[in-house]
């Protein structure tokens, strides 16, 4: 078997801009990486994470409605065998069946230094209002497992910056972007890491 093909197989589902989806595509066209981005899951037609997957020539799916959501991720996971599901700006809660589905390999990346400004409601700029509103010295991004309960999952990885004087929610917002795209591929090649070591020690 090469190289390319013991790589693990990766989703990204998302509802927005799809700017840390490109940044994970752009990493899976390294030789070393340690994973393929094998399906692009949106949850609207038109949007930037669409526009990723006709980029870099990768199968996409539009899931745009709520009751079928749980199903139809669950058959394209199943369908494009993927072994872990990455969330980059899902506004959508993950069905517990979409978790079993891929054997609870499911990651978000969330726009602070969690458990610290996360939850229901903190998503978008409303995450940076919180943490200039809190008087932080400091902010991130987290990579995590995703669970039941809003970004409450084991952390995997996380990054910091020092917030500047007078920095608006906006261009904290921007700041820890830049933090993400460099974070998010970093720390899933970690995690594609360690299952294929399991696959190969089984
Ligand atoms: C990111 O800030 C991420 O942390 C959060 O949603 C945002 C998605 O942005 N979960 P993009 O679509 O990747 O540009």
């Amino acid at each position: 078997m090469t190289e390319q093909q013991q790589r693990v197989r990766v989703a990204i589902v998302g509802s927005g801009s799809g700017t840390n989806a490109r940044a994970l595509c752009e990493h899976a066209q390294h030789p070393d990486a340690q994973y393929d981005v094998c399906l692009i899951i949106s949850t609207k037609s038109g949007i930037g994470i669409v526009q990723v997957a006709l980029d870099f020539k990768i199968s996409c799916h539009v899931a745009a409605s709520r009751e079928t959501f749980a199903t139809e991720l669950c058959d394209a996971l199943i369908e494009h065998r993927i072994d872990v599901l990455l969330l980059a700006g899902l506004m959508r809660h993950v069905p517990e069946e979409v978790v079993a589905a891929v054997h609870g390999n499911v990651l978000n990346i969330h726009p602070s230094l969690l458990p610290s400004h996360g939850g229901r409601g903190m998503y978008g700029v409303y995450v940076h209002q919180a943490v200039l509103s809190a008087g932080e010295s400091h902010t991130g991004a987290t990579v995590h497992l995703v669970t039941n309960e809003y970004d409450q999952g084991r952390i995997i990885a996380q990054d910091s910056l020092e917030i500047a004087p007078g920095q608006t929610p906006e261009q904290l917002q921007e700041r820890v972007k830049q933090l993400e795209h460099a974070l998010y591929p970093r720390a899933v090649d970690k995690f594609c890491a360690s299952i294929r070591m399991g696959d190969l020690q089984d």
